[in-house]
Parts: C-alpha cells; structure tokens; sequence
C-alpha cells in the first residue's frame, strides 16, 4: 500500500483537495489497491501559529516512508513574502530533488478554449519545466535597501547537470509516446550565457534522438506562437521561470487553471502532485473553485504510483462532466465545488 502526504494547504487548495480524495477513494473502490492517505497540516494557518513551516525531520520522514504527496495548493496575503510557501512547496522541489515539472495541456472540449477554430487536437502538449534551477535558488541581494541607488539583484543558476538532466527526460517522454518533436525555449538573445548553456546542452542531447525534431525558440516568440499555432507543439522544455510562465498561459488555452494538473517528478523517488493554480483567495471559502485540476492532479499521482488504468478513469470523468456540463462556474456551470465532486465520483461509481 502506498503512503501519501496530503496537504490542502491554503484558500482553494483545502476545497479541492476535498474532491480530489473523494474522487481518489472512489476510483479505488472495489480495485483492489488502496493507499495510506495521511493528512499533513501545512500551511498558512498552522504557520502562523507555530512559526514552523515545514522541518528537517518531517523532510527525512517524506523521503523515507513516503511514496507520493498530494498538495492543493499554498499562499495567503497574511504571511510576509508567502514565506511558508517558499519552505514548503519550492522545499519540497528543491530538497527532494524533483528536477521535472511536468505540466500537461490537454483540451477536452472545444468550447472551453478561447482560441477560433482551434480543438482538442489542436491543443495537446505537455511542458516540462526545470524545477530546481533557474532564478528560484533564491541568489542574490537588495543592495542599498531603502536608497535611491538600491539594486535588486536576482540571480539565475543553470547547471550543465541540470539542463541536461530535464532535456533528456523530455526526449525520453517524446520516445515514449511516440511524440516527434521537442521545443527547448529560452532567451538566448538577452540572457547568453545561460541561453548558451540551454543551446549547446540541447544540441548534444538532441544528437542521441535522432528520430525526433527538435528545435529552440525564443521565450516571447514561443508564448505567441503556443497562441497561433498550438497544433505545432508536443513536448516544450524550459527553464524554471519560463516553464512558470508558459504553463498557465497554456492551462488557458484549454479551458484555464481550473483543469491544469502537474506533477513534480524525479523517476524512481516519491513524487509531489499539485494543481497548476494557486490558493486563489479570490474564490476560497465560497465553494467556487474548479475541483477537476485536483482531481487530474490525483490522477497523475496515481500513473506514478503504478495504476495507470485508474487514471484514464479519472480523466474519463472529468471529460464526461465536462461533456455534461457538469461544471464549475468557470467552464461555464453552475455546480459548487462540492457539487462538482459528487458528479465526478457518480462518473467513477458508474464506470467501475
Ligand atoms: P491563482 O492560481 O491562485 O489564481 C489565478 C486566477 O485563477 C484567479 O482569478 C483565480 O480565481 C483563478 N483560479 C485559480 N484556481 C482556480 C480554480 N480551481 N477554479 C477556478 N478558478 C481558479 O494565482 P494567484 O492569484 O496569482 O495566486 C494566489 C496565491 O496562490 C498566491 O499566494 C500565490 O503565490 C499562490 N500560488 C500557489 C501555487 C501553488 O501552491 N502551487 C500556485 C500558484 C500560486
Ligand atoms: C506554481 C506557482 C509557484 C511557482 C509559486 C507559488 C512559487 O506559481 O507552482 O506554478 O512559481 O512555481
Ligand atoms: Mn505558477
């Protein structure tokens, strides 16, 4: 049996991981596999508190006992600079070595894109983004704080390991679903040396898939483009930030943050699971979110933990929501958050 840290955290993020469990323990019913879902109280509230975000120990016992963690999601305005959230979701990243984001675009119904003319087809691509690297080490300084001479400097770290290590796991999740191109992004124009690193890197790892096409675009070209012409991208490898930025404007192009999940993934070791979007503290408490990207989140964690079939089965139902109407106010329902759930575990009782 696998064990799992949930953490709902924050806002939205303790609503929809509600809906996400209730789907999770319905799609397993009656499978025959089962997971240890144990309730970790991280978060703002508990910060505030205690001042203790997350601890050395309870690192050592994620890695040792744990197989996956299931997070809604982090952030509350009463905390200076969101600094539990810094602790424990970029720790998480960093401190477990998750080096792959892995953030899939997928449409599920044409009326949910705000492109023209544009179907599930056309939007189906996934971003793999470096997840710790980049300007997120947290490097540098506010240098003469306070004066009108202050210089803020942000540091953006890439590693030779680093870059080559997310690349080839792009390409080697290209070759595995058949998939025939990657597009490495980045801003070798303004930002050489790391840009030159990313190109040079590319190009090695490139040489060794030969079968696949691959190409590098410029950041601003490829946000543009993902818009114009998003039937052209398949697998799209970035740095961190970028990575950041490109996912929600690609969880837009399919219907927003509503029904974006990801994955932060080091092959072989527990792996973290969270919606795309944030706490959104503009919806929380209100039963308004969108629980689906919870409950496609539940689902990524579930192909990790070896139940591939239990999966398509939770994107069946959320598909067939959708279909329905049987949505959030965001695709355009009048379901609450709660009521969302229950059509999504009706979906799972019916299709088991
Ligand atoms: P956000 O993702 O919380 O919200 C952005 C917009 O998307 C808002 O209009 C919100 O209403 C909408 N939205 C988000 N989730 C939705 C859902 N499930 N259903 C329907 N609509 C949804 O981003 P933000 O407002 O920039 O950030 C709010 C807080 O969340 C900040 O503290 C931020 O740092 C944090 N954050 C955390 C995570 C995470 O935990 N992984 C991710 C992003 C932002
Ligand atoms: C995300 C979020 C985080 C990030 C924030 C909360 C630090 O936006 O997971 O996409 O920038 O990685
Ligand atoms: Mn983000």
């Amino acid at each position: 049996m696998a064990k799992v840290a949930v953490i709902p955290g924050d806002g939205v993020g303790k609503e929809v991981t509600r809906e996400a469990l209730k789907a999770l323990r319905a799609v397993l019913d009656g499978s025959g596999f089962d997971l240890d879902l144990v309730e970790w109280p991280h978060g703002a509230d508990r910060y505030l508190e205690t001042g203790e975000a997350i601890t050395d120990a309870e690192f050592d016992d994620l890695r040792q006992n744990y197989q996956a963690i299931l997070l809604g999601a982090l952030g509350d305005a009463r905390v200076p600079g969101n600094e539990h959230a810094r602790q424990i979701l970029l720790g998480m990243r960093f401190r477990l070595d998750l080096f792959v984001n892995f953030r899939p675009v997928r449409l599920f119904h044409e009326r949910l894109t705000p492109l023209r003319d544009k179907g599930p087809d056309d939007v189906q691509m996934v971003i793999f983004r470096e997840n710790t690297e980049g300007v997120y080490v947290g490097m540098g300084g506010n240098f003469k704080q306070g004066t009108p001479d202050e210089v803020a400097v942000q540091e953006d770290v890439n590693t030779r390991k680093g870059v080559e290590r997310i690349i080839r796991a792009a390409f080697e999740y290209a070759r595995a679903n058949g998939l025939t191109r990657v597009t490495m992004s980045d801003k070798a124009n303004a930002m050489e040396f790391a840009g030159g690193l990313w190109r040079r890197v590319f190009k090695i790892v490139a040489a060794e898939y030969a079968d696949i096409e691959s190409e590098a675009l410029y950041v601003d070209m490829l946000a543009m483009d993902m818009v114009r012409r998003p039937e052209r991208y398949q697998v799209i490898v970035t740095g961190n930030l970028f990575g950041d930025i490109l996912s929600d404007l690609g969880a837009q192009l399919a219907g927003g943050l509503g029904l974006s999940p990801s994955g932060n993934i080091h092959p072989g070791r527990i792996g973290l699971f969270e919606p795309v979007h944030g706490s959104a503290p503009d919806l929380a408490g209100k039963d308004l979110a969108n629980p689906f990207a919870a409950v496609l989140t539940a689902g990524l964690m579930l192909e990790h933990l070896g139940r591939p079939a239990e999966a398509v089965r939770m994107e069946n139902a959320v598909r067939a929501c959708i279909e329905a109407g049987e949505t959030t106010a965001d695709l355009g329902g009048t379901l609450g958050t709660a009521a969302a759930g229950d059509a999504i575990v009706r979906r799972l009782q019916a299709s088991a």
